[in-house]
């Protein structure tokens, strides 16, 4: 039988935060096209969604063509697929380059020739770099100091030019620490909280580089979900940069506290030198999120307490 449902674009949907959006997107009545590499990504995250209302297409973002291929028949696309993490962009700032914005203006010049509707970019907070003003706002300016942070920035530039010049609609969403089940624990780029949490369920004490007190704006991956379907559709959306974040800054010695009262634990943290480069503290003003509709609904301490429960299941 014919399907009259929506088909919406979702690269690197079988990695964290993409599966995420696949799985509410399916349970919404839409189609999801995944386009990934699996280079972090796994099949197996998106094993419980009904493959009726999924397609998968293996390859990379980088390659045109394949773009070209995947984003055919779709009104719109999360470009989700990226490497997602500051050491290796600056390790290998070339390479991470051609993924993290070159693939970035594949999709965007995609989305032009095809008449997508609307695209929404995984942008981040690393755009903001190392000024101490806090919360951070988005009319505020930009400063990355990492390759990662760079590329970001640039996405997002040339998304809006995207949207301003030829009428692709572009949403751009920036991202602070977003956390839940399926990031990758066993990656030491993945987030600190899945890593420690990957150690407490083990019994073995959180390392911490310096004191600890070096605070983030972790939002719930649920939450995050929720802000990209929001901006999908939202009529005053387009054209418009978002951060996502609770509006709450949380230390890293507040969650190794957390995580010990969840599991019953009592271990101390393992504290190390601290990493050069590290942004003391991280928080986002919602506030342009919120007048939209947007609610961040999972607590710090909810969100910790499914993951647990997440990481012991799988173990
Ligand atoms: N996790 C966070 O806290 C966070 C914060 C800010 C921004 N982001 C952004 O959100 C997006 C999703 O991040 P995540 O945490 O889910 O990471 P992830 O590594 O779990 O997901 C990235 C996905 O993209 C795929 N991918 C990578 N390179 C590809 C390529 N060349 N071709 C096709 N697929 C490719 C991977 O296989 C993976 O499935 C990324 O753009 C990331 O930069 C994440």
């Amino acid at each position: 039988m014919a399907t009259d449902k929506i088909t919406v674009l979702v690269t690197g949907g079988c990695g964290f935060i993409g599966s995420h959006i696949v799985e509410a997107l399916v349970k919404k009545g839409y189609k999801a096209r995944i386009l990934d590499n699996l280079s972090t990504g796994k099949l197996e995250n998106i094993a419980a969604i009904p493959s009726e209302d999924i397609e998968v297409l293996l390859g990379d973002v980088t390659d045109h063509a394949t773009v070209e291929t995947a984003i055919q028949g779709c009104e719109y696309v999360f470009h989700e697929a990226a490497i997602a993490s500051v050491p290796i962009s600056v390790n290998d700032p070339v390479g991470t380059d051609k993924i993290n914005y070159g693939a970035t203006l594949n999709v965007l010049e995609a989305a032009r020739k095809y008449g997508v509707r609307r695209v929404v970019f995984a942008g981040s907070a690393a755009v903001y770099g190392d000024e101490p003003t806090l919360p951070k706002r988005e009319s505020m300016p930009t400063n990355p100091i990492t390759p990662y942070g760079v590329d970001k920035l640039a996405s997002e530039l040339m998304g809006h030019c995207y949207n301003r010049t030829f009428g692709v609609e572009f949403v751009c969403l920036r991202y602070f620490n977003v956390f839940g089940r399926r990031q990758d624990p066993s990656s030491p780029y993945s987030g600190v909280i899945s890593i420690f949490c990957d150690r407490l369920v083990q019994g073995v004490a959180p390392v911490i580089f310096g004191d600890g007190q070096q605070s983030r704006d972790f939002v719930y991956v649920s939450d995050v979900v929720a802000a990209n379907l929001l901006v999908m559709e939202h009529p005053d959306a387009a054209g418009r940069t978002f951060n996502v974040g609770r509006g709450k800054a949380t230390s890293l010695l507040d969650i190794a506290h957390l995580l010990n009262d969840l599991t019953g634990h009592s271990l101390q943290p393992i504290h190390k030198e601290p990493r050069p480069g590290d942004i003391r503290h991280s928080i986002a003003d919602n506030t342009a999120l919120t007048a939209l509709g947007w609610l961040p609904k999972v607590t710090i301490r909810d969100g910790l307490a499914e993951l647990i429960e997440a990481i012991q299941i799988a173990a």
